[in-house]
């Protein structure tokens, strides 16, 4: 066989790098991490501070446009989100041909792909022109909402309720969601929507993970934004990405008692066994994830508010991550709990069913895709991602016709 070392060696200068572990793929201003430290900041603020003092649309502006809005500026980038949150009635009998039982996740690839045959822009007016990039960018945060809610509620067989414009981005979302169509007086306890908000600012954006990375990679071939975002839904999917809430839940169930966390933790830790802790661990944090911090603050108070049952999920979860932080395999890793360890417990006490928990996720990142992608094609020059491999195949072989095959 072929040693492609031998060949890249021949050719000059050449990285081998799977999973792009030390190689950054583009330069970006919009956030910067800080894995040692457990640091996190959006255009420079950091992440605790943006998520006790901001709302979420507060952060997308900050994300999309690189400065904090003033309150006009603030009131005016709501105003034309709200007018973009209806979609297209067309759009709505897509949700028609999907399985009953679909994973909501295959629907919102599905749908949001499906964006881009209704804002069908020219390559060259995307490269060239601003105007449409923001647009897109504005009609991608405003139909999120709408376009998850119309998932859950088409899942369980419920009628569609259109957003309200009297309401906030967030509540928006909720109402839609839970909302009986004609109860327009619907009303949500502050602290869901305050919890959720929350979460969508702690996912906001998270510089080049995998969702991110395929977004821009997906762009830099001159790609409709829509179909862009598409394909960042489809690589979040994962348990080792997006998933990673659901599955964390899925695991408490599992271990189901305080005194099986042990037994559980000796798995994870056993190289025979393909189990992990779910909600543990991180390519860049080899520290606490600062939003995971924030997230267990939340939980302790939607619990408490909300007065819910899952407490005992909670403590479980308290312990876990108690018997993995003091255990010398999990030290010596650096693996410390991620944000995903608490999100899914809080939006179990939300009421969000797991299956949609990914989709929240796709909700909150929108914002960090559109805005990176729309930070790549702002360039002089918008290079097409092309990485290249290490071949260790075949030499080149005598071709014999399928007559003559053995
Ligand atoms: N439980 C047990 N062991 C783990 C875990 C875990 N959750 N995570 C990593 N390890 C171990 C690995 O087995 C490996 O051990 P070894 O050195 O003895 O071979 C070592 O730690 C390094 O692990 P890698 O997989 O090489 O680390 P990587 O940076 O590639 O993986 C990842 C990061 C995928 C997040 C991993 O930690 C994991 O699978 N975690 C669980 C899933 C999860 O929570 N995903 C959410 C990520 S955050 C997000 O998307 C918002």
């Amino acid at each position: 066989s072929i040693d492609g070392r031998q060949f890249y060696q021949k050719t000059g200068l050449y990285t081998f790098d799977p999973g792009f572990t030390s190689t950054a793929s583009c330069v970006s201003a919009i956030t910067y991490i800080d894995g040692d430290e457990g640091k996190l900041w959006y255009r420079g603020y950091s992440i605790d501070e943006l998520a006790a003092h901001c709302t979420f649309l507060e952060v997308c502006f900050l994300l999309l446009y690189g400065d904090l809005p003033s309150k006009q500026q603030l009131k005016q980038f709501e105003e034309k989100v709200n007018d973009e949150m209806i979609v297209h009635e067309k759009i709505k009998d897509f949700y028609k041909g999907f399985n009953l039982n679909a994973h909501p996740m295959s629907i919102m690839c599905g749908v949001v792909g499906a964006l881009a045959s209704f804002y069908e822009y020219d390559a060259k007016d995307i490269v060239s022109d601003p105007k449409q990039r923001e647009l897109s960018a504005i009609k991608l945060i405003a139909k999120m909402p709408t376009l998850t809610a119309i998932a859950f509620r088409t899942s369980k067989g419920l009628p569609i309720v259109q957003p309200d414009r009297k309401r906030s981005y967030t509540e928006n979302f909720l109402y839609m969601m839970f909302s009986d169509p004609l109860d327009r007086d619907f009303r949500i306890p502050p602290v869901m929507i305050e919890a959720l908000d929350k979460i969508l600012i702690l996912h906001a954006d998270h510089e080049q993970n995998a969702s991110t990375s395929t977004v821009r990679i997906t762009g830099s071939s001159l790609a409709n934004p829509f179909a862009c975002i598409s394909a960042g839904i489809a690589s979040l999917w994962g348990p080792a990405h997006g998933g990673a809430n659901q599955a964390c839940l899925e695991m408490l169930d599992e271990i189901g008692s305080r005194e099986r966390v042990n037994e559980y933790v000796e798995k994870a830790k056993d190289k025979n066994s393909s189990f992990r802790i779910m909600g543990f661990g991180h390519r860049v944090y080899k520290n606490f994830d600062p939003r995971a911090r924030e997230m267990q603050k939340m939980c302790h108070k939607v619990l408490d508010e909300l007065n819910v049952r899952d407490e005992e999920l909670f403590e479980l979860a308290m312990e876990l991550e108690h018997a993995a932080l003091n255990d010398p395999y999990f030290q010596t890793r650096k693996l410390y709990p991620n944000v995903d360890f608490y999100s899914g417990i809080v939006l179990q006490a939300l009421k969000i069913p797991r299956d949609m928990f990914t989709v929240i996720f796709a909700l909150a990142r929108s914002i960090g895709w559109i805005a990176q992608w729309r930070e790549m094609m702002s360039e002089s020059v918008v290079k097409l991602g092309r990485p290249r491999q290490l071949y260790l195949g075949h030499k080149r072989r005598e071709f014999v016709k399928l007559e003559d095959r053995q």
